[in-house]
C-alpha cells in the first residue's frame, strides 16, 4: 500500500464512513483518505493521523463524525452543471408539470445531494427567469439536502467567489441575481426564497422524508456508493417520486434496475426517468 497510514487505520475509517454515509473508498484511494484525514487531524490540533485515530477510536462524538464525513465527501459542483438537463427542465419537464399540477398549483422539486447550493439555486434562477408568470399562482418548492454540514452552511449563506460564479453561470444571471460584496457574490433573496436547505443522509431517505416530489435531481453521488448501497438509494429515490414525475441522475450514472412503472425518456440530450401515471 503506497502510504504511511497503516491498514488498520484505513480499514477503521473506510468502514466508519461507509456505514454512516454509504461512501465507499476502494483500494487505490488510500492516499486521498490519508491526505484529507491528516489535514483534518492537524487542523483539530492533533500531532498526526495516528493520534487522531486513537482519539476517534475511543470517543467518537457526533461533532467529530460530522467533521470526518465533511472531510471525506467530494463537494464538486457548479452552476447549471452539464447545462442540457436544465434545458430539458425548461423546455419539457416544467411545462409538463405545470400542466399536470393545474389543480394542486404546487410543484415540488428535490435536489438530493445539493452540495454547496449551485444546483438548487440554478433551478430557482431558471424558474425566476422562464416561469415567473406562474409564480403568483403556483408554489414552486425546491428542497435541497446534503450530508455535509459545511457544504450546507455555505449553501445557506449563498455567497460565492469569483471562480465559482465563473463556472457555468451566464453573466446575465450573475448581474441579475447576485450582488457583489468585495471579491464575493451574494445570491439574491428572490432566488433564496424558493429553496429550503436541510441535512439529509440519502441512506435514511425513506425513514426521514415524508414528502414526495415531482422532480428529483440526484446527480454525481451514486458514483461514490457500492452496488448494494446504490440499489438501496435508487429504490428510495424512486419511492419518493410522485406519479407523473421525473428523476434525473448524473450523465455517467444509471438506475440500479428498471422498476415496472419507469419509462426512460430522452429529452433533448438528457436522459430522464419518468414515473408512469398508471
Ligand atoms: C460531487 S457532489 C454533487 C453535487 C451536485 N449534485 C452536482 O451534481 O453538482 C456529491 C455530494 O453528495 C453528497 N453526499 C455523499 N454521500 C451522501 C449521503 N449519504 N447523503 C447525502 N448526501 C451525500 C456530498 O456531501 C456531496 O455534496
Amino acid at each position: 500500500m503506497p502510504m504511511s497510514m497503516n491498514q488498520e487505520i484505513f480499514n477503521f475509517f473506510t468502514t466508519l464512513v461507509e456505514r454512516v454515509s454509504g461512501i465507499s473508498f476502494q483500494a487505490g484511494k488510500e492516499y486521498l483518505l490519508e491526505n484529507r484525514l491528516t489535514e483534518l487531524a492537524l487542523t483539530l490540533g492533533y500531532k498526526d493521523l495516528q493520534q487522531f485515530y486513537q482519539k476517534v477510536k475511543i470517543g467518537l462524538t457526533p461533532t467529530l463524525l460530522n467533521q470526518i464525513i465533511d472531510t471525506l465527501t467530494t463537494n464538486e459542483t457548479y452552476f447549471f452543471r452539464d447545462q442540457h438537463p436544465f434545458e430539458a427542465i425548461k423546455n419539457h419537464i416544467l411545462p409538463d408539470l405545470i400542466q399536470k399540477r393545474e389543480k394542486e398549483k404546487q410543484i415540488k422539486i428535490w435536489s438530493a445531494a445539493c452540495s454547496t447550493g449551485q444546483e438548487p439555486y440554478s433551478l430557482a434562477m431558471l424558474i425566476l427567469e422562464h416561469f415567473s408568470k406562474y409564480l403568483s399562482t403556483y408554489k414552486f418548492f425546491i428542497y435541497a439536502t446534503d450530508i455535509s454540514q459545511s457544504a450546507l452552511k455555505k449553501a445557506k449563506e449563498g455567497v460565492y467567489n469569483q471562480i465559482e460564479v465563473n463556472r457555468g453561470l451566464p453573466v446575465t444571471f450573475l448581474v441579475k441575481y447576485f450582488k457583489q460584496e468585495g471579491s464575493s457574490w451574494r445570491i439574491d433573496e428572490r432566488v433564496k426564497s424558493l429553496v429550503k436547505f436541510d441535512y439529509l443522509n440519502l441512506l435514511e431517505t425513506e425513514r426521514k422524508l415524508k414528502e414526495k416530489f415531482d422532480l428529483i435531481l440526484c446527480r454525481y453521488v451514486l458514483i461514490y456508493f457500492s452496488k448494494e448501497t446504490k440499489t438501496k438509494v435508487f429504490t428510495s429515490l424512486w419511492n419518493t417520486l410522485n406519479k407523473g414525475g421525473y428523476l434525473i441522475l448524473g450523465a455517467t450514472e444509471l438506475p440500479s434496475f428498471t422498476p415496472q412503472d419507469m419509462e426512460k425518456k430522452l429529452l433533448g440530450k438528457t436522459v430522464v426517468y419518468y414515473k408512469k401515471e398508471s
